[in-house]
């Protein structure tokens, strides 16, 4: 799966922190029944493999990837947990190269022009901004829409259903990344419905532009 189709599984990815393996599917139902079939799995936390690797065999057709991928290391054990894709929150020659050996598709994360120089001068396309609106938001979407017309974002850190569809309405924006739709106190209290409920408010909020 490429990054292009990655990116326009959803318009809303979940950025997901898991504490225990046992919510996955859960979790996993939780969102497919809200919509969202595209699911970034961080490994901040040490059950965050455990979940990638139960929901990509229980569940084949959720798209599951991993996020917080930092390096080779990181990116080789997303793809024997049976990772599709992994996310990066930031850019590095070495992570390109390492996603290349290994043939996992990378979304990495920019947030200056020469960042969204090197994504372009390795033929990526499709990329993170992170953090979002610390980065500069809608306006560097804006400013990076001329030098760069052929790059896409997924935008992520800082949204939420205010600022989504400031977002969602750029021509250079696919989707937005976010954890405002899987609050880790509804996964650890196992409020599964409420996951469901907040993916579905979100995304009848998102205005066809
Ligand atoms: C993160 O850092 O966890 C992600 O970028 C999501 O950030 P958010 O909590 O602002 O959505």
């Amino acid at each position: 799966m490429n990054a292009k189709e990655i990116m326009s599984i959803s318009p809303i990815v979940p950025v997901i922190a898991i504490e225990d393996e046992k919510d996955a599917l859960a979790l996993a139902q939780a969102l497919s029944k809200g919509g969202v079939n595209v699911m970034e799995i961080t490994l901040r936390t040490s059950a965050g493999l455990k979940a990638v690797e139960i929901i990509s065999k229980e569940m084949p057709l959720m798209n599951v990837g991993t996020g917080t991928v930092c390096n080779e290391e990181d990116l080789i054990a997303s793809k024997n947990a049976g990772a599709k894709f992994v996310f990066a929150p930031g850019i590095s020659q070495e992570l390109i190269d390492a996603s290349k050996k290994h043939k996992i598709t990378l979304i990495p994360g920019v947030a200056t022009a020469s960042e969204v120089m090197l994504a372009q001068n390795n033929d990526i396309y499709y990329c993170k901004l992170f953090p979002a609106t610390i980065a500069g938001g809608v306006d560097i979407l804006k400013a990076f829409s001329g030098p760069f017309s052929k790059m896409n974002f997924c935008p992520t850190g800082g949204v939420n259903l205010k600022n989504l569809n400031d977002f969602l309405s750029l021509k250079n924006v696919l989707c937005v990344g976010g954890t405002w739709f899987v609050p880790k106190d509804a996964i650890k209290n196992g409020d599964f419905e409420k996951i469901t409920r907040l993916c579905k408010e979100a995304i009848s909020s998102i205005e066809l532009v």
